[in-house]
Protein backbone atom coordinates (compact mmCIF):
# COMPACT_ATOMS: atom_id res chain seq x y z
CA UNK A 1 0.00 0.00 0.00
CA UNK A 2 2.77 2.35 0.99
CA UNK A 3 4.56 1.67 -2.09
CA UNK A 4 1.32 2.84 -4.35
CA UNK A 5 1.05 5.87 -2.31
CA UNK A 6 4.78 6.59 -3.41
CA UNK A 7 4.32 8.08 -6.81
CA UNK A 8 1.64 9.75 -6.00
CA UNK A 9 3.27 11.84 -2.96
CA UNK A 10 6.47 12.45 -5.81
CA UNK A 11 3.50 14.21 -7.90
CA UNK A 12 2.40 15.89 -5.52
CA UNK A 13 5.46 17.51 -4.39
CA UNK A 14 6.31 18.25 -7.82
CA UNK A 15 2.80 20.29 -8.06
CA UNK A 16 3.32 21.92 -5.36
CA UNK A 17 7.18 22.57 -6.22
CA UNK A 18 5.61 24.16 -9.83
CA UNK A 19 3.17 26.44 -7.85
CA UNK A 20 5.80 27.87 -5.68
CA UNK A 21 8.60 28.45 -8.70
CA UNK A 22 5.23 29.80 -10.69
CA UNK A 23 3.68 32.36 -7.93
CA UNK A 24 7.63 33.36 -7.20
CA UNK A 25 8.30 34.15 -11.20
CA UNK A 26 4.40 36.16 -10.98
CA UNK A 27 6.07 38.05 -7.84
CA UNK A 28 9.16 38.92 -8.92
CA UNK A 29 7.69 40.10 -12.30
CA UNK A 30 5.39 42.37 -10.38
CA UNK A 31 7.89 43.86 -8.50
CA UNK A 32 9.78 44.59 -11.33
CA UNK A 33 7.40 46.49 -13.14
CA UNK A 34 7.10 48.39 -9.72
CA UNK A 35 11.03 49.37 -10.21
CA UNK A 36 10.53 50.21 -13.65
CA UNK A 37 7.95 52.21 -13.02
CA UNK A 38 9.46 54.04 -10.03
CA UNK A 39 12.67 54.69 -11.77
CA UNK A 40 10.95 56.05 -14.60
CA UNK A 41 9.16 59.10 -12.56
CA UNK A 42 12.68 59.64 -10.82
CA UNK A 43 14.06 60.14 -13.72
CA UNK A 44 11.48 62.48 -15.68
CA UNK A 45 12.04 64.28 -12.21
CA UNK A 46 15.87 64.84 -12.84
CA UNK A 47 15.22 66.13 -16.20
CA UNK A 48 15.23 69.85 -15.82
CA UNK A 49 11.51 71.04 -17.11
CA UNK A 50 13.14 73.95 -18.77
CA UNK A 51 11.89 76.35 -21.79
CA UNK A 52 14.49 77.00 -24.06
CA UNK A 53 13.71 80.95 -24.75
CA UNK A 54 14.69 82.37 -28.25
CA UNK A 55 17.80 85.31 -27.84
CA UNK A 56 15.90 88.19 -28.52
CA UNK A 57 19.01 89.60 -30.58
CA UNK A 58 19.92 88.00 -33.83
CA UNK A 59 22.47 88.66 -36.95
CA UNK A 60 21.46 88.85 -40.76
CA UNK A 61 24.42 89.31 -43.53
CA UNK A 62 27.36 90.24 -43.97
CA UNK A 63 25.52 93.15 -45.52
CA UNK A 64 27.35 93.36 -48.23
CA UNK A 65 25.46 89.98 -49.80
CA UNK A 66 22.08 91.60 -48.85
CA UNK A 67 20.48 92.73 -52.18
CA UNK A 68 18.80 96.03 -52.61
CA UNK A 69 14.81 96.00 -52.32
CA UNK A 70 14.64 92.71 -51.05
CA UNK A 71 13.12 91.44 -47.95
CA UNK A 72 14.20 88.38 -45.54
CA UNK A 73 12.15 86.44 -43.33
CA UNK A 74 13.66 85.08 -40.12
CA UNK A 75 10.77 82.52 -39.06
CA UNK A 76 12.64 81.98 -35.97
CA UNK A 77 12.13 85.22 -34.44
CA UNK A 78 9.28 86.03 -36.66
CA UNK A 79 10.50 89.27 -38.32
CA UNK A 80 10.82 90.77 -41.84
CA UNK A 81 14.39 92.36 -42.09
CA UNK A 82 14.05 94.91 -45.39
CA UNK A 83 16.33 96.46 -47.55
CA UNK A 84 15.44 99.20 -49.82
CA UNK A 85 16.87 100.00 -53.35
CA UNK A 86 18.30 103.17 -51.60
CA UNK A 87 20.50 100.81 -49.57
CA UNK A 88 18.95 101.44 -46.11
CA UNK A 89 17.87 98.70 -43.52
CA UNK A 90 14.81 98.53 -41.54
CA UNK A 91 13.32 95.25 -39.14
CA UNK A 92 9.24 94.82 -38.34
CA UNK A 93 7.79 92.07 -36.16
CA UNK A 94 5.71 89.75 -38.77
CA UNK A 95 3.50 89.42 -35.61
CA UNK A 96 -0.15 90.69 -36.36
CA UNK A 97 -0.94 93.65 -33.66
CA UNK A 98 -4.79 92.13 -34.10
CA UNK A 99 -4.65 89.09 -32.38
CA UNK A 100 -1.04 88.09 -33.05
CA UNK A 101 -1.09 85.83 -36.01
CA UNK A 102 1.90 85.48 -38.42
CA UNK A 103 1.46 87.78 -41.04
CA UNK A 104 3.09 87.31 -44.59
CA UNK A 105 5.03 89.50 -47.25
CA UNK A 106 3.24 89.99 -50.54
CA UNK A 107 5.73 91.42 -52.74
CA UNK A 108 3.21 91.84 -55.46
CA UNK A 109 1.22 94.12 -53.68
CA UNK A 110 -2.10 95.33 -54.82
CA UNK A 111 -3.17 98.97 -56.80
CA UNK A 112 -2.45 101.36 -54.29
CA UNK A 113 0.49 99.55 -53.10
CA UNK A 114 2.06 98.16 -55.58
CA UNK A 115 5.75 97.81 -54.18
CA UNK A 116 3.81 94.75 -51.81
CA UNK A 117 1.79 94.49 -48.81
CA UNK A 118 2.02 92.45 -45.37
CA UNK A 119 -1.32 90.61 -45.27
CA UNK A 120 -2.57 88.68 -41.76
CA UNK A 121 -4.38 85.39 -42.94
CA UNK A 122 -6.45 85.50 -40.07
CA UNK A 123 -8.46 88.45 -39.88
CA UNK A 124 -7.76 90.36 -43.26
CA UNK A 125 -5.40 92.84 -41.67
CA UNK A 126 -2.90 94.80 -44.31
CA UNK A 127 -0.33 96.57 -43.79
CA UNK A 128 2.59 98.63 -45.77
CA UNK A 129 5.83 97.30 -46.66
CA UNK A 130 7.05 99.53 -43.54
CA UNK A 131 4.22 98.11 -41.00
CA UNK A 132 1.64 100.65 -41.36
CA UNK A 133 -1.96 99.04 -40.94
CA UNK A 134 -3.76 99.78 -44.08
CA UNK A 135 -6.87 97.50 -43.60
CA UNK A 136 -7.87 96.27 -39.49
CA UNK A 137 -8.85 94.90 -37.40
CA UNK A 138 -5.24 95.70 -36.66
CA UNK A 139 -5.31 98.39 -34.01
CA UNK A 140 -1.73 99.53 -34.55
CA UNK A 141 1.37 99.19 -36.76
CA UNK A 142 3.14 95.91 -36.67
CA UNK A 143 6.50 96.37 -34.04
CA UNK A 144 9.45 97.81 -35.46
CA UNK A 145 13.13 97.06 -34.14
CA UNK A 146 16.29 98.39 -33.10
CA UNK A 147 19.10 97.83 -35.99
CA UNK A 148 22.49 98.11 -35.56
CA UNK A 149 25.77 96.88 -37.66
CA UNK A 150 28.63 94.45 -36.32
CA UNK A 151 31.11 92.89 -37.66
CA UNK A 152 29.83 93.65 -41.03
CA UNK A 153 26.30 92.03 -40.13
CA UNK A 154 23.19 93.44 -39.47
CA UNK A 155 22.22 92.82 -35.86
CA UNK A 156 18.26 92.85 -34.86
CA UNK A 157 17.08 93.48 -31.74
CA UNK A 158 13.81 92.71 -30.83
CA UNK A 159 13.87 93.38 -27.17
CA UNK A 160 14.12 97.12 -28.50
CA UNK A 161 11.19 98.47 -30.36
CA UNK A 162 11.61 101.59 -31.79
CA UNK A 163 9.87 104.53 -33.48
CA UNK A 164 9.28 105.20 -37.02
CA UNK A 165 11.88 108.33 -36.92
CA UNK A 166 14.93 105.52 -35.06
CA UNK A 167 13.48 102.55 -37.52
CA UNK A 168 15.83 102.95 -40.23
CA UNK A 169 19.40 102.37 -40.19
CA UNK A 170 21.49 103.99 -43.12
CA UNK A 171 24.68 102.66 -44.57
S1 LIG B 1 -4.78 88.30 -36.04
FE1 LIG B 1 -4.30 89.43 -37.80
S2 LIG B 1 -6.16 90.24 -38.40
FE2 LIG B 1 -6.66 89.13 -36.64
Amino acid sequence: MNKDNHPNQERHQLNKLNRRKFFTTIGNGASGLVLLGSLGVTLEYLTPNVLLEIPKVFKVGPIDNIQLDSVIYNPEHRVFVMREKEGYFYAISSVCTHLGCNTNWNPAGDANYPEGIITCPCHGSKFTKKGEVIDGPAPRPLDKFKLYIEDNKLVVNTDEIVDEDEMYLKV
